[in-house]
């Protein structure tokens, strides 16, 4: 039979990160993409050039497929979580996954408004298909049937430190870097600056999750989150690289070296927080703050 957890002098872990983290999501995460303004957005679209159009039209295709993926995966992650009885973790998570379904509704909202209705999945390369429609759920459906530290580490590692960490990342730099200075498609950047601020904390979470379940295991730095990583930083690579290929890409002067050192300059950052956490104390891992692992 199961205990209480909260209906004891413990309590709830108020201090904790991630009951702070579930905190600020209340606050700040409830922006809504239904009440932005795309008109401009839709007039721009009919006045970019084939190329530009076709730049953004991956871009947003990968966004509609990679936010549908993580709002159809995290599920059992959450699970795992509850069957752990980290509270104030599971709490956090629910806010998570309504911020995902809310940014699955953006990307289709900005397509809708600029007439975008048709089939893009031609434009999403094998290498992104592997990543997330293989690599991902096959991670995070690991954790229905085996709930061992080493599986939630490596969902998380996948999750959170790849394909938010990387991925998303090197995506919201590449709308920024592309509409930002021609102050094009204003309703999409809002949405995306808004999203971006949700990702800080998903992101701020995997690293908090990954530091605890290292402190508490060390063995899982090298033998699950450092492998994995090599073997999923080629595929960044690649992805990012893939949508090079298309003469296209040359519509807003982007070179990829510039997507690749962001990508590896935010991977680096992350990493070294992980490996810090080996000579760590729990309490001080709980203790973690916002701006330490760059949550805003
Ligand atoms: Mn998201
Ligand atoms: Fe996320």
């Amino acid at each position: 039979m199961r205990k209480t957890i909260t209906a004891t002098s413990r309590g709830l872990m108020i201090d904790s990160f991630p009951y702070r983290l579930y905190q600020k999501a209340k606050k700040v995460g409830t922006w809504n993409p239904a009440t932005i303004d795309y008109t401009k957005d839709a007039e721009d679209w009919g006045i970019l050039s084939i190329g530009q159009k076709n730049s953004i039209l991956r871009l947003l295709s990968q966004f509609q497929a990679g936010e549908e993926a993580v709002t159809l995966d995290l599920l059992p992650l959450i699970m795992a979580i509850a069957k752990d009885g980290r509270i104030e973790e599971e709490m956090y998570l629910t806010t998570f996954l309504f911020e995902e379904a809310k940014h699955t509704e953006f990307f289709r909202t900005v397509l809708d408004a600029i007439g975008e209705k048709g089939e893009l999945n031609p434009l999403l390369t094998d290498t992104y298909k592997q990543v997330f429609h293989v690599i991902l759920p096959t991670a995070m459906e690991r954790l229905i049937t085996d709930q061992s530290p080493e599986a939630i580490a490596d969902a998380a590692t996948v999750y959170n430190m790849f394909v938010e960490g990387v991925l998303a990342e090197t995506g919201y730099f590449s709308f920024y870097k592309s509409l930002e200075k021609s102050k094009l498609m204003p309703g999409l950047l809002e949405g995306v600056g808004n999203l971006k601020r949700d990702e800080s904390r998903h992101i701020g979470y995997g690293t908090f999750l990954l530091q605890r379940l290292i402190c508490e295991h060390p063995h899982i730095y090298d033998d699950v989150v450092m492998k994995r990583m090599e073997e999923l930083t080629p595929l960044a690579f690649k992805i990012i690289d893939e949508g090079f290929q298309e003469p296209d890409l040359e519509a807003f002067d982007n070179e990829p070296d510039e997507f690749v050192n962001f990508a590896m300059k935010q991977l680096k950052v992350r990493m070294e927080i992980l490996s810090r956490a080996r000579g760590k104390k729990i309490e001080d891992i709980y203790k973690t703050t916002e701006s330490d692992v760059g949550v805003y």
